[in-house]
């Protein structure tokens, strides 16, 4: 049993790295569930929806936290915690650093209070390990968009949002070493994936140990 999630700005290449990854740990043998936030369960891909919708230009600051929390709490209900249990490797887009970054860095919600939020939507979960792909927001943003044919809610957001949001996921990293590793993209798909697996290795030798 293991969580590993992923972390990043806009188009850092997340989904592809863990579509890489969880074929990779499939052919080794290892049982693995895909997921995402917000979402990853019924209810919580319902809430996914009204967070990211585009036209919910009223949502206020509040609900959108309260939103990214509940959603996180049911995820964990439904999928990660009875996947962990019976022994899987969750591998997960996005968690809870997310909402420091995005509500507490960029929205700028007192970071105390998120962490606390943090604590409580997730029952003190914690990743075993977090990847942070780490991408220049401008390229990221343009990454994102010609995957996409409109952008949603928080991709709408200022290019200075999303710095923010970088500075962020790099300020979360540099204060927890060991569980956060940054990843830069700044090479090929192939490359990115051979530096992700490796920390991967790493991760699951220390767990056998
Ligand atoms: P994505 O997973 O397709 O990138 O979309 C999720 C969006 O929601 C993305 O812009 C990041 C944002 N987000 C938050 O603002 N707070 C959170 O806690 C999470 C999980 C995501």
């Amino acid at each position: 049993m293991c969580f590993i999630t992923f972390e990043g700005p806009e188009g850092s290449g997340k989904s592809t790295q863990i579509a890489l990854l969880d074929a990779y740990l499939r052919k080794k043998g290892h049982k693995v569930v895909m997921t995402r936030e917000p979402g990853g369960s019924r209810v919580a891909d319902k809430i996914r929806q009204i967070l990211l919708d585009r036209n919910n230009k009223e949502l206020c600051p509040n609900s959108e936290l309260l939103l990214y929390l509940a959603s996180r709490s049911q995820h964990l209900n439904d999928t990660v915690e009875p996947a962990l249990e019976k022994g899987y490797i969750v591998l997960c887009d996005r968690f809870s650093d997310s909402t420091m970054a995005y509500q507490g860095y960029a929205r700028g919600f007192d970071r105390k209070t998120i962490k606390m939020f943090n604590e409580f939507a997730a029952s003190g979960r914690k990743p075993d390990l977090t990847i942070l792909l780490d991408i220049d927001i401008k390229k990221g943003l343009k990454r994102a968009h010609k995957a996409k044919n409109s952008k949603d809610r928080l991709e709408l957001e200022p290019v200075a949002f999303h710095a923010r949001v970088r500075r962020g996921f790099r300020a979360i990293a540099a204060k927890e070493p060991k569980r956060v590793k940054l990843v830069r993209i700044n090479s090929g798909v192939e490359a990115v994936f051979g530096r992700v697996s490796s920390l991967v290795d790493r991760l699951l030798k220390v767990k056998d140990a």
